[in-house]
């Protein structure tokens, strides 16, 4: 087992992948990318991934055809090479290199990067107690559904909830509507029912979350896309975040303060069990999403 890269179309061991300086992901981050898990080598809700993709590739109008470019055999053999039981595959797609000019050369060709490492299991004691994050003020830029590599905002954000002690935090946009972690989605739970913020330009249109939309309708919990307000969060019965990395991870404390009783709730329990049920291949329910096709 081994962590493997790949730069435009050649396979290489990590430490040997490199890339221009004069590439726009460096000099701009005028560049895209997606982090899809891997369970028993199989990449999971892999088409969803990809239609993300195609749309930050359209928004930012780099003008690359996926299938020319045989992108699902591309992450399948990244995924073989690497070997690793649970894997991440992340693929970093930038508008490509040229001298620095904010306007890029009418021939530019995207760069393409790609590796392949182990999936970081989640700490168990996180799983079992849940997180204790913080609300943070929206910082972030006005079109977050576009999973643009530009993270600063949600770099300095993490940085400065770790160094508080938190887990992570939670953005809130002036007028109290939250929107979503510095790498996840929220989701709450108030009166037995689910609630999350709209998926409209505020935040990232999360894979996870689409999938535990799915596992919610399996599980008969019914679930509400609205605006959501901080009072509402700070007084929710559960909270949850979801990512492709941190699948359904509890959230126990917000700003110091108890979310229900301070455990993990029986919702967001059966969520992530039925979500690493689903993830692992463990025959709960067939997702819609076709994921590992
Ligand atoms: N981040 N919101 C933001 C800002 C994110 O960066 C992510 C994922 C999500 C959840 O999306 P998904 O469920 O499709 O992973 C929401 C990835 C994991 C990362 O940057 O590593």
């Amino acid at each position: 087992m081994q962590e493997v890269a790949y730069v435009n179309g050649v396979f290489c061991p990590m430490d040997q992948a490199k890339v221009s300086i004069n590439d726009r992901g460096f000099q701009y981050g005028d560049s895209i990318y997606e982090v899809i898990a891997a369970y028993a080598g199989r990449p999971f809700q892999l088409e969803a991934h990809l239609d993300r993709l195609r749309a930050s590739l359209e928004a930012l109008s780099i003008p690359l055809d996926l299938s020319t470019l045989k992108i699902e055999s591309v992450i399948r053999e990244g995924l073989r090479r690497c070997g690793f039981e649970e894997a991440m595959a992340y693929i970093q797609i930038s508008r490509g290199e040229a001298p620095r000019s904010h306007i890029p050369p009418a021939d530019i060709k995207p760069t393409i990067v790609m590796t392949f490492r182990a999936l970081p299991p989640v700490p168990a004691a996180l799983r079992k107690h849940g997180a204790s994050i913080m609300t943070a003020p929206e910082i972030r830029w006005a079109k977050c559904y576009i999973k643009a590599t530009t993270l600063l905002p949600n770099v300095l954000t993490r940085m400065q909830a770790r160094a508080a002690g938190f887990h992570d935090a939670i953005f809130v946009a002036d007028g109290g509507d939250v929107r979503e972690g510095t790498s996840s989605n929220v989701a709450l739970v108030r009166g037995g029912r689910l609630l999350f913020p709209c998926r409209d330009q505020s935040i990232l249109h999360g894979v996870t979350l689409l999938t535990v939309t799915e596992c919610a309708a399996h599980l008969d919990i019914p679930w509400d896309e609205r605006p959501v307000n901080v009072r509402e969060l700070l007084t929710a019965d559960e909270v949850f975040l979801t990512s492709t990395t941190e699948e359904v991870l509890p959230v126990t404390r917000i700003d110091g303060n108890p979310i229900g009783d301070g455990d993990v709730g029986p919702i967001t329990r059966r969520m992530m069990e039925t979500y690493a049920d689903l993830t692992r291949g463990r025959g709960v329910f067939e997702s819609r999403l076709r994921h590992s096709a």
